[in-house]
């Protein structure tokens, strides 16, 4: 007992106690209901907020929201709870014991570290952080904490993973040197994606603007700027944080691929010229170590192709679509599929993927109960921030570069 409590008051001399205080460890009863914080209740937000209401074993208690109209939907998507507008306020209540946080990329890393600080399970969106330091920082709070801790990268709970780790561990595949994936969206004419209109309560009286800034240069309030914070470097990493991070995690745990050795990224804004920062068009080569090379491609102004990965491999192909249109047919596809290299396996046959998804949330539910660890880990959360991040900083300095080079860049922007 006393050395238990000298080993936490070095603790706390350390500053590390926070990380290592944990008001639960036991294992729930099948009764016992979850309590769940929220911050950030906006468009991903609110469908978390659904997907925890439809879970039993759960209970929400509280949201934090920066802006009025966020919070009063909550309130209406959940009569009842609590709403506030400083989510530390949300963190110093006692009968919460989880966090689920959808803000903006941004202020993800402010979030996860004080939400661990406050000895809470986490649910995190991705992508993990908007920094590579900021993954480092998490990376690291995580490995000293023993919260639950799933990642927002909801395809690592995806049956297509399964079947596709289940045939490469099968050794269908063979060697595998290139992945090919990509991702493609469209919108009206003068639409650009991801613009949202700004609603007219959307003002400084209504919004937590310095909140919301998180250490950014202050300046006068710009609505259209905290509404499409998507569209701006300070704020987002653009498509490559919003969907390659996705699909990068889902190829990394595939193949359990370490960190790219180097990076490169071409395109521009090219579909619509709306002010944004962002590049709409996007080609991204990642090369990993062990002779194998993955590309990524995204555009904003066809959406014929979906989205999807090939993994090539010497003895067989795996390829996984969504929202792929037969060019004949008009007939949209999603599936999960192997095709044979007949002249390394000529006895071999197609298969087709047939688990089925895992429900993410439930999953980070089951895990808080039995204090597992989740499908979508902190470690494919920070591998896959990461490949993003390196691939956007190639991208602003327009030159390929190394993880060492992304590692110590002075400036993420
Ligand atoms: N996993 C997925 O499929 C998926 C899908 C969409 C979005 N996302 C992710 O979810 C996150 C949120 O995206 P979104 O589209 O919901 O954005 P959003 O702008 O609609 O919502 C963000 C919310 O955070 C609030 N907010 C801003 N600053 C805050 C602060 N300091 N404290 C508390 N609340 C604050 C805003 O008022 C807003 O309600 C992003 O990281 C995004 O990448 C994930």
């Amino acid at each position: 007992m006393a050395e238990t409590r000298r080993k936490f008051l070095k603790q706390v001399a350390l500053g590390t106690a926070a990380f290592c205080v944990s008001p639960r460890t036991r294992v729930l009863g099948a009764n016992e209901r979850i309590g769940i914080g929220m911050i950030g209740v906006g468009g991903r937000g609110q469908e978390l907020l659904q997907q925890v209401l439809e879970l039993p074993t759960t209970q929400l208690i509280a949201i934090a929201d920066v802006y009025s109209r966020r919070r009063e939907e909550a309130r209406h998507l959940a009569p009842g709870i609590q709403t506030l507008d400083d989510y530390r306020r949300l963190l110093d209540l006692k009968n919460i014991e989880a966090v689920i946080v959808a803000s903006p990329l941004h202020i993800h890393a402010r979030h996860f570290l004080d939400t661990l600080s406050a000895g809470k399970d986490l649910y995190s969106e991705k992508t993990m952080t908007w920094s590579i330091p900021e993954a480092e920082q998490c990376l690291a709070a995580a490995k000293k904490s023993d919260r639950v801790i799933q990642i927002g990268l909801q395809h690592e709970s995806s049956g297509a993973l399964a079947d596709a780790r289940k045939w490469i561990r099968d050794g269908v595949v063979g060697k595998v040197t290139q992945v090919e994936s990509w991702m493609s969206r469209n919108t009206p004419h003068g639409n650009g994606q991801w613009v949202r209109p700004v609603p007219s309560d959307c003002t400084p009286q209504n919004v937590g603007w310095k909140a919301f800034l998180n250490g950014r240069p202050d300046r006068q309030f710009d609505a259209f700027k905290f509404i499409n914070w998507r569209l701006f470097w300070e704020f987002s990493g653009g498509n490559v944080t919003e969907n390659m991070v996705h699909q990068i995690a889902w190829i990394m745990s595939a193949l359990n691929l370490p960190l790219p050795v180097s990076a490169y990224m071409s395109g521009g804004v090219f579909s619509e010229k709306d002010g944004r920062q962002v590049p709409d068009t996007i080609a991204v080569t990642l090369d990993f170590p062990n002779d194998l090379v993955v590309t990524w491609q995204s555009t904003f102004s066809n959406s014929n192709y979906g989205l999807g990965e090939r993994i090539l491999g010497s003895d067989g192909t795996i390829e996984h679509l969504s929202g792929v249109n037969d060019m004949v047919t008009g007939s949209s596809e999603d599936s999960t599929r192997y095709y044979p290299e007949k002249v390394n396996r000529p006895d071999s046959v197609a298969r087709v993927g047939e688990t089925v998804d895992q429900n993410h949330m439930a999953n980070w539910v089951d895990c808080m109960r039995s204090r597992k660890t989740p499908n979508a880990t902190v470690d494919i959360g920070y591998r896959s921030a990461i490949a993003a991040h390196m691939a956007n900083l190639a991208y602003r300095q327009k030159q390929c570069i190394t993880l060492e080079a992304a590692k110590s860049a002075e400036s993420q922007f």
